[in-house]
């Protein structure tokens, strides 16, 4: 396996900088041994909820391939077995099309397996967590490690996957389901997000995580409901709120969500969250955290999950 000095980083908002090192490791002895030397490697998913720096990253960037990005799938029982590095939505209608019902709810979540697991991807119809049964994982020093679903510590968006590096997955789906039912919820579920989000534009999907309310909030819930991050962005008048350069907005379609022009810079879409955030700090004395992960040169990274996944 080649070492590729510098590469790009593909992600879907399209901009920011490279890795000055890059490897697409195909086996699991192939990835341990990779990070027996650079225990810091950066592991990229499908890129979809990842902002890099415009300086780019000096940590080895990862992306599985192989072998750990194949799958099994049991029709009969209803386990998938499949490696972190596969292609979520892919896997999704691999699983519609054998009549297995539970990953379907994860319709237009653009990931890869493991990415979506370290951050428990989903939305209203459904979530990754429900279905895990097992991660297999490398600690970084290179042991192997294998966690039970209520070992992993899924929440909101998140998981207890901090500083390992999945390397597969045991889903456990639900078997002899009607494969054409399963395509009209995929369909209906499709059809609400190209309804609801700017899904032709260059984006990352959701910027912000979807905050609990701090104190009961009329119009929006009481203290402790999670709260539409977009939701409150729209009322507090965000949206098509722009940086200086113009180059990235708050869409006009649902306000979680920046649109990029040709022209824009990892620089742009940070100062957009930045004001975003004080907007609606401002507003509504609510603190947003970002939902999209950022990778900056300077930042201490310690191969945490925020710094290792992709969107839905
Ligand atoms: N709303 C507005 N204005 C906006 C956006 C939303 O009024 O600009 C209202 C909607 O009309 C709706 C409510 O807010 O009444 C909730 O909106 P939505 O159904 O779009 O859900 P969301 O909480 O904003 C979540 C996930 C999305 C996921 C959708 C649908 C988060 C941060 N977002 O959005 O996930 O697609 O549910 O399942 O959890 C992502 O994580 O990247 C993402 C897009």
């Amino acid at each position: 396996m080649t070492l590729t000095a510098p590469a790009p980083i593909k992600t879907w908002f399209g901009v920011g900088g490279g890795a000055d090192l890059f490897a697409e490791p195909t086996t699991e002895r192939e990835l341990s041994a990779l990070l027996a030397e650079h225990p810091d490697a950066r592991i990229l998913g499908d890129g979809a909820n990842l902002l890099v720096d415009d300086a780019g990253v000096a940590e080895l960037v990862v992306r599985l391939r192989g072998e750990l990005a194949a799958w099994q799938i049991d029709e009969r029982s209803g386990v998938v077995r499949v490696g972190a590095g596969a292609s979520l939505p892919k896997l999704i209608h691999a699983t519609v099309r054998e009549g297995l019902a539970g990953l379907h709810t994860l319709g237009g979540v653009p990931a890869t397996v493991g990415g979506a697991v370290v951050m428990n991807a989903g939305g209203r119809f459904g979530e990754i967590a429900e279905v895990v049964e097992t991660v297999r994982a490398l600690k970084r020093d290179g042991t192997p490690v294998e966690l039970r679903r209520d070992e992993i510590g899924f929440d909101y968006r998140t998981s207890g996957l901090n500083g390992l590096v999945v390397t597969g997955v045991d889903l456990r789906l639900t078997p002899e389901q009607s494969t054409d039912d399963l395509r009209g919820t995929l369909k209906e579920i499709m059809a609400h997000k190209k309804a609801s989000q700017p899904l032709a534009a260059p984006s990352c999907g959701c910027v912000f995580r979807n905050p609990s309310l701090p104190r009961d909030m009329e119009g929006f819930g009481v203290a402790g409901d999670r709260v539409s991050a977009g939701l409150l962005i729209d009322r507090a008048g965000g949206k098509g709120l722009t940086p200086a350069s113009g180059a990235v907005r708050v869409s006009e379609v649902h306000a979680n969500f920046f649109e990029t022009g040709p022209d824009a810079t990892a620089r742009d879409i940070i100062e957009l969250i930045d004001r975003v955030r004080e907007l609606v700090a401002r507003a509504f004395g609510v603190k947003l955290e970002t939902e999209l992960v950022i990778w900056r040169r300077t930042a201490a990274h310690a191969g945490d999950a925020r710094s290792a996944r992709t969107r839905p």
